[in-house]
């Protein structure tokens, strides 16, 4: 199994940078349920300041997307199961500055550019009876969105979390999902501990994974 969790961090220059409020407890809360189950796990970390509970999980610190993404391309051909809940930053500083940028004028812009998307590359390099799980953190038209990038991406699973709903996503210790599968089947969970989310997940990926024989 391959997991990503956490935040990447894109350079502005040497004290500051592009990031966001991941804290990594979705992501090692599945790693740690695949590796319960028996699974032998590898995690690829952002900069986060959590330890998986169990000690089979093997580790990869990362933190910019494009290191994410090296490590996922190295790691994911022999992976059965991939899941990203990883919250990869969309762009990046087209110059890293080395010395602390100065306070000048009023306004200040900096000239970002895109960075890779892992999980569509991981779409399109999908091996036969891969089973590639990915999430979608949404403000609005969440299930539209989440489809969306579901079907672009070839996935088979994308775990929906709305940022409207109380006690779910970044940081907190619990999260309220919905999941959506390749044939649009909607399935919504009470919000419960990033443990009980990340045992419904697996159970549900394990399920899906019985039926297609794979
Ligand atoms: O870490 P926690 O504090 O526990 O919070 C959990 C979480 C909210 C971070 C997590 O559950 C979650 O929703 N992760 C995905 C957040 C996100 O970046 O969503 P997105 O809709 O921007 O990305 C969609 C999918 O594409 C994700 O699987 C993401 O990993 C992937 N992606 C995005 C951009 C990119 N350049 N490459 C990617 O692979």
């Amino acid at each position: 199994m391959l997991v990503t969790a956490g935040p990447t961090y894109e350079a502005i220059d040497p004290v500051r940078f592009i990031g966001n409020h991941s804290s990594g407890k979705m992501g090692f809360a599945i790693a740690d349920q695949f590796a319960s189950e028996g699974a032998d796990v590898i995690l690829i970390a952002g900069p986060v300041a959590i330890e998986c509970k169990n000690k089979t999980v093997q580790r990869f610190n990362v933190t910019t997307a494009q290191q994410m993404y090296d490590a996922c391309m190295k790691h994911s051909a022999k992976a059965d199961v991939v899941v990203m809940a990883a919250a990869v930053a969309d762009y990046t500083p087209v110059k890293t500055e080395n010395k602390k940028i100065k306070k000048k004028e009023d306004t200040f812009q900096l000239n970002l550019k895109k960075n890779p998307d892992i999980l569509a590359e991981m779409g399109k390099r999908k091996k036969k009876g891969q089973f590639l799980c990915g999430f979608a953190l949404e403000t609005n038209d969440e299930i539209e969105n989440a489809l969306k990038k579901l079907h672009t991406k070839k996935l088979d699973l994308i775990v929906l979390n709305s940022m409207k709903d109380a006690g779910a996503g970044f940081g907190y210790d619990t999260n309220k999902i919905t999941l959506a599968d390749a044939s649009d089947k909607i399935l919504t969970f009470e919000l419960k501990s990033k443990e009980e989310v990340a045992a419904d997940i697996v159970s549900y990926i394990i399920s899906k994974i019985k039926l297609s024989g794979i």
